[in-house]
């Protein structure tokens, strides 16, 4: 009989503030943990010989790990977290919930694998700090984006507001005055691994152009570092409305996302854009607290599926 005793790990969703594709080639980017939608793992002894399974009630799925496919994501993790931990399978059971909308730029598939590899890391009894975690989590990452920037493993895995480059890690970002965000989401599903695929072929084909989108970006993510440090919230939001337009030169940007930030401006917001990867998925906007919900009923009725509103602090 075994004497573990179950176990919690958790990790919370993320928004793209500024700098999303541009990130992918080495310009900067900052995002912001989204703490009111999280991944939870629970890991609990089973009966010996049972080996561990991993159950996702919510969307109704059981598995051994033994008999899991190489590319299934949370196989993958849990097989991660073995791995690091030196050690041989456990008789357990890792139930997975998050209320993270998926495939919406939430970063819901990297929140999901960080609370299993947290979970059942601490489980065996090696607790993994963030930096490891965050590793860790950018191998499963790596598996469905191809060339994974790198920015959500990092922002989910130590959950607070990150200055990001590609190759040079993350540096905590002063924020000098707590600001408000809705994220909208178009409930329309997007596939990261697609859209960067197609602006990496975009980009193939006229380099210049992107090259200079990406500096653009690049520029604004300073500024937008730099409004968000002395606590300029007003300097942000056109900012972020800079960012939206850059992002449908590049393509990846849809009627209904565009809808959404059109709302959002009209109804009050200080500025708006689509965050994540784009062609689906949420937007943020920026607003003052007293037009919040104001903003939030009017996304709501243009079609928004679910409005979330965090404050970063
Ligand atoms: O996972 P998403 O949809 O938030 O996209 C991540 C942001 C990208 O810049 C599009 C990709 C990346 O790896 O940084």
């Amino acid at each position: 009989m075994t004497m573990s005793k179950p176990v919690e790990g958790s990790a919370p969703g993320k928004a793209i503030l500024v700098g999303e594709h541009a990130v992918v080639y080495g310009r900067p980017a900052i995002a912001v943990p989204v703490a009111e939608v999280r991944a939870t793992v629970r890991v609990a002894p089973a009966a010996p010989g049972q080996g561990l399974t991993i159950a996702a009630p919510e969307i109704r799925r059981r598995f051994a790990l033994a008999g899991a496919a190489d590319n299934e994501p949370l196989a993958v993790a849990a097989r991660l977290a073995l791995h690091h931990a030196g050690a041989a399978e456990p008789d357990a059971v890792c139930t997975v919930r998050s209320g993270i909308p998926v495939a919406s730029g939430m970063g819901s598939g990297a929140a999901v694998s960080a609370a299993l590899i947290r979970a059942l890391s601490a489980f065996l009894g090696q607790p993994l700090d963030n930096e490891t975690l965050s590793g860790l989590v950018y191998e499963v990452e790596r598996l469905y984006h191809g060339t994974p920037s790198g920015i959500d493993n990092t922002v989910v895995a130590y959950e607070q507001p990150i200055f990001f480059v590609r190759g040079q890690g993350a540096e905590p970002l002063i924020v000098g005055a707590p600001f408000t965000l809705l994220i909208a989401d178009t409930g329309v599903r997007s596939a990261t691994k697609t859209v960067v695929e197609r602006v990496r072929r975009a980009r193939e084909r006229d380099a210049v152009r992107f090259d200079a989108l990406f500096d653009q970006v690049s520029d604004i993510a300073l500024q937008a570092r730099e409004a968000i440090a002395s606590g300029n919230i007003g300097a942000l939001g056109p900012l972020l409305d800079e960012n939206h337009d850059l992002l449908i030169e590049m393509g990846v940007s849809s009627p209904q996302l565009d809808d959404l930030v059109e709302t959002a401006r009209f109804a009050g917001a200080l500025g708006a854009k689509l965050s994540g990867a784009g062609r689906g998925g949420c937007i943020i906007a920026l607003v003052e607290d007293d037009l919040s919900a104001e903003v939030r009923d009017a996304l709501r009725e243009a079609g928004a599926t679910r409005v979330i509103a965090t404050t970063v602090a």
